[in-house]
């Protein structure tokens, strides 16, 4: 039902509570003398103390009139009222179950109205400065709050002289600001504000037990172009370290970290964290103690000998921590730190806002509720996880399982950790595993919002609130919901928009399979649920109920099945993991029955560009492959392992079963090609020399298995960038003319000559155009030598778009990787942002060119997200790829760019869907089907099995 909501402001009870308040408070005047003395009269700086005083015992929040305003803070002059008309508004209302359809009016930085109003009366008023904006049925939400951000403080592209995250001083630091490193340049502000992020709190870093206070933003420009001028509601003005004591305070935020990272960075234990937690904390609690006992006497009109108030300017937000005026956030992930923290909590009393990261959160809700005062909430990620091993048992099922507990679950970036340009795709995975819609959108708005203390302001869409919007272009939870417009404080950010057709089903939240048992597995076994498949080798598969049927073949994906309704549903035999009827079959009496729901079958995906298969745990050394030599190392390669001729195989390295490459294995990619894995960037390495790529199966369970190890060598892998800290780039550039045009003896010849003879690629990593270029040019000069054509691909490619026509004459294919793009470094900014901004993406820039393109991933936890990141950049294309043009991105292009050989019928893998197809947040990958293993395995038990 639409409900209606009057523009004009009702007073009502409140009226009558204001005069109640205003009588009381004129009482409370005329009779003062009888409630603290009035028999002395103060000194000025006597009445200063008492201000001072009195103002500690105020709780933060905003003044009692605010929602009287009629105009924000933060209005800019000049602005042009908006009428937003036909919008289909979540509001934040009713736990965010409402939702209303009609107009919303914006004036003076706010929002002026929600209901249904007439253009007419509104011009009248407004004239011909109203902006009128017709929605027409388009989802409207409050703007994205991203509780947990470094934005500015590690601003893109990184450059050393402003990497501003953690203070190397020492571990306890609640003196430090994050506004003091709050660049404004950082190339990741119209980045996420095209992503709808409207409002972030930005923390320092983790490297500290207390980093120190964080701030508030909103990520539009102003006018000032001054740091302090985004801050929300500062907490103490420019001129002043302490807040105006005759108003009410403003919430104050500060960092804490335990675990890992703390103990890390000052090479202690969590023994020495805690320590130091309550060496500050005790600190901070003796000033206050001093404070109170100070200001009872001075209120006490004893002033006999008391001097001056206890002030500490280092410690006095520590104090106001434990005055329980702080928003403190911690990151903290394992039962054994959150544990620490409650006891810490309730020996200083002080609460927690929320705990961030907080992988094991939802395996100890009752602990958690066990902080002092108000249980915190959980701020976390939806699937990036297992990259330490603080992070080995999150779940992409905690969302749902902290909401089931009573928690408040909050979705974050910490970007640059994510890119929170996609803070709403975190949601989107968060629901899809099982978080009510409600409470998805709920973990970027309203809830964020509410747990900084700005509940009063952002994350509604309600009268008297900032006019913080984003218009989106499908339902905000249906994959690749991109912004429209994006409004901060009433002032739309986007110019000169580019809008996608979405397909009318993304106009309503998608219908997301159960994971049920799933969850109730992660929780039953702490994190580590057996994610092995079970397979079916002797009895026969019948897939009944299904949609579509597409296979590869050598040139390219064929769609061999599509049923022409839902009452044409077709059946598909597999026996030994060969499909040996699509349509119209009969069944043979023990085949086991699988029902599809109109789900499909589609080729197994290949996944490309992390270290999946090398590693279990990224940040734990002795749990991977670890690294190459690196021969433009000082050290070199020693002469044992073949010195300047040495090439590595990745094959020699292959760890299977990773917890990563199974749960990429669960959501449909069935194969990998892994490189060995060079130096990182900030390894102080070259990292240049990579070595030779192989290609295996993610469901195998080791190498000897049959089809484990699906091809031995790929290609050459090699790495050309200006971030490593190596040798210049015309330095890797010479040592790559030197291996192509005049081999080094040695193990590595064979293959450079294979090479130059065409008969594998040469895949460089290399994001900026100019080195690209440079390349095109080397392909050139040895083919002209060699008389041979080169395969040659490129990977990582952000700037690859700059050059895509030069690329597709040149015949070189490019592996977007990252798939969505981020100026992480200099080499990388010239990046095609996508829609909003941009109308073309890096992929369909690049198809115009018949370049052939693929899609990466960086981190081995990200693996499983290939078939959403295909599904995005077809959807970012504006749907003008064709089906099987969007699972190539993802499966064929991938193995045809690394060197993988044209798949055989007999070595293809192919994966069934239940309940819609492989790109479609309906369906739940269902089983393989492993024609290279000669089986079926299966994610879920079905009947009969
Ligand atoms: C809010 O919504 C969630 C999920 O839809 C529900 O479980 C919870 O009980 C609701 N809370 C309130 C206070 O209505
Ligand atoms: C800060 O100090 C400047 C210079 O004295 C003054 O003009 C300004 O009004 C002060 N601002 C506030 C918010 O007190
Ligand atoms: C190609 O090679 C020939 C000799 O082998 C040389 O004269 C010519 O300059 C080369 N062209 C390019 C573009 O490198
Ligand atoms: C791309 O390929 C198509 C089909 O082969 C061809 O018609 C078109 O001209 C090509 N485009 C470019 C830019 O080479």
């Amino acid at each position: 039902m639409v409900k209606d909501y009057s523009p004009l402001r009702t007073k009502g009870h409140k009226g009558v509570g204001l005069i109640l308040a205003a009588t009381l408070a004129l009482l409370l005047y005329i009779f003062r003398g009888f409630f603290w003395s009035s028999s002395a009269v103060h000194s000025p700086a006597q009445v200063a103390v008492i201000s001072r005083c009195r103002g500690l015992q105020m709780q933060p929040g905003p003044p009692d009139d605010f929602h009287d305003r009629s105009e924000s803070d933060r209005f800019v002059p000049e602005t042009r009222p908006h009428l937003i008309q036909n919008a289909k508004m979540w509001t934040g209302r009713n736990n965010g179950t409402e939702v209303f359809i009609g107009d919303i009016l914006i004036d003076k930085g706010l929002i002026k109205g929600v209901g249904h109003f007439g253009t007419a009366a509104l011009l009248k008023t407004y004239g011909s400065d109203l902006v009128v904006i017709d929605a027409k049925n388009a989802w409207v939400t409050p703007g994205i709050v991203d509780i947990h951000s470094h934005m500015g403080n590690g601003p893109a592209p990184i450059l050393q002289g402003a990497s501003d995250g953690n203070s190397p001083k020492g571990t306890i630091q609640p003196w430090l600001r994050s506004i003091d490193a709050l660049h404004t340049h950082d190339e990741s502000y119209p980045l996420s504000v095209a992503g709808g992020i409207t409002t972030a709190l930005i923390l320092p870093g983790s490297g500290n037990a207390i980093g120190g206070q964080a701030f508030v933003i909103k990520l539009r420009k102003t006018a000032e172009r001054s740091s302090t001028s985004m801050v929300l509601e500062p907490p103490f003005t420019v001129n002043s370290s302490f807040p105006d004591p005759t108003h009410p305070p403003r919430w104050r935020h500060m960092k804490h970290a335990c675990g890992e990272n703390p103990s890390l960075w000052y090479s202690s234990t969590r023994m020495d964290t805690m320590w130091a937690f309550r060496e500050a904390y005790n600190t901070a609690s003796q000033i206050k103690k001093q404070q109170d006992e100070y200001c009872s006497k001075a209120l006490a009109n004893e002033w006999d000998g008391l001097g001056e108030f206890p002030e500490s300017l280092q410690w006095e937000a520590l104090v106001d921590v434990v005055r329980g005026r702080v928003k403190v956030q911690i990151h903290c992930y394992e039962q054994v730190d959150l544990d620490g923290i409650v006891r810490l909590s309730n020996e200083f009393k002080f609460p927690v806002s929320a705990f961030h990261h907080a992988a094991e959160a939802y395996l100890v809700s009752d602990l958690i509720k066990k902080t002092y005062g108000p249980t915190p909430a959980i701020a976390i990620f939806a699937t990036n996880a297992r990259y330490k091993r603080e992070a080995y048992r999150h779940s992409e099922f905690a969302p749902r399982i902290l909401a089931e507990n009573g928690m408040t679950v909050l979705m974050k970036s910490d970007h640059p950790v994510l890119n929170s340009r996609y803070l709403m795709y975190e949601a989107q995975q968060a629901y899809y595993y099982g978080l009510p819609e409600n409470l998805a959108i709920a973990s970027v708005t309203s809830n964020p919002a509410e747990v900084m203390g700005m509940g009063h302001r952002i994350g509604y869409i309600k009268e008297g609130w900032d006019a913080d919007l984003v218009i989106w272009d499908s339902h905000p939870l249906a994959l690749g919901a991109t912004p429209i417009q994006v409004f901060i404080d009433g002032i739309p950010q986007l110019e000169d928009v580019y809008v996608v057709e979405k397909p009318k089903a993304f106009q309503y939240a998608p219908s997301v399979p159960n994971f049920d048992k799933e969850a109730q597995e992660a929780v039953k076994y702490e994190g580590l649920p057996p994610l092995e498949p079970a397979f079916v080798k002797t009895r026969p598969v019948v897939f009944v109920n299904v949609q579509s049927v597409l296979t590869p073949d050598a040139s390219s994906i064929q769609e061999v099945f599509l049923a022409a309704d839902d009452g044409a549903l077709g059946t598909v035999v597999v026996e030994n993991g060969q499909i040996t009827c699509v349509g119209v079959c009969s069944m043979a009496t023990d085949a086991m029955i699988i029902d599809l729901e109109a789900g499909s079958i589609s080729p197994g995906l290949v996944t490309f560009g992390s270290p999946l298969g090398l590693e279990h745990i990224q940040s734990e050394p002795s749990t991977t492959d670890g690294t190459v030599y690196d021969p433009l190392s000082s050290k070199g390669v020693p002469e044992i392992v073949g010195g300047d001729g040495a090439i590595i195989r990745a094959a020699d390295g292959l760890l299977f079963r990773t917890r990563d490459a199974l749960l990429a294995y669960r959501a449909g990619v069935t194969s990998a090609v892994v490189a060995p894995t060079t130096p990182g960037i900030f390894a102080g390495l070259s990292g240049v020399f990579g070595g030779l790529g192989v290609s295996f199966s993610l469901g195998a369970a080791h190498k000897l298995e049959r089809g484990a190890v699906l091809q031995e060598v790929t290609g050459v892998h090699m790495r050309v960038m200006q971030a490593l800290p190596g040798p210049s780039v015309s330095t890797q550039i010479a040592l790559l003319r030197r291996l192509l045009l005049r081999p080094v003896d040695g193990p590595s010849k064979e293959w450079f000559l294979k090479v130059t003879n065409g008969e594998i690629p040469l895949v460089v990593e290399v994001h900026g155009a100019d080195i690209i270029a440079s390349l095109i040019l080397l392909k050139k000069e040895v083919e002209n030598a060699s008389g041979q054509t080169i395969q040659m691909t490129i990977v990582g490619a952000t700037e690859a778009h700059l050059l895509a026509k030069e690329l597709g004459e040149a015949g070189v294919g490019v592996i977007l990787n990252p798939a969505k793009p981020f100026p992480f470094f200099w080499e990388l900014h010239r990046l095609l942002a996508g829609p909003p901004t941009t109308e073309h993406t890096a992929v369909s820039a690049l198809m115009v060119h018949n370049v052939t393109v693929a899609l990466g991933v960086m981190e081995t936890w990200d693996a499983r997200n290939t078939r959403f990141e295909i599904a995005w950049a077809s959807l970012a294309s504006g749907g003008k790829m064709s089906k099987a043009d969007v699972l190539a991105l993802g499966s064929t292009n991938v193995a045809k760019l690394l060197g993988v050989k044209a798949p055989q019928k007999l070595t293809q893998d192919l994966v069934a869907t239940r309940g819609g197809d492989l790109l479609s947040l309906n369906s739940k990958v269902v089983a393989v089907i492993s024609a290279s293993r000669g089986l079926v395995d299966l994610f879920t038990a079905f009947p009969g099995q």
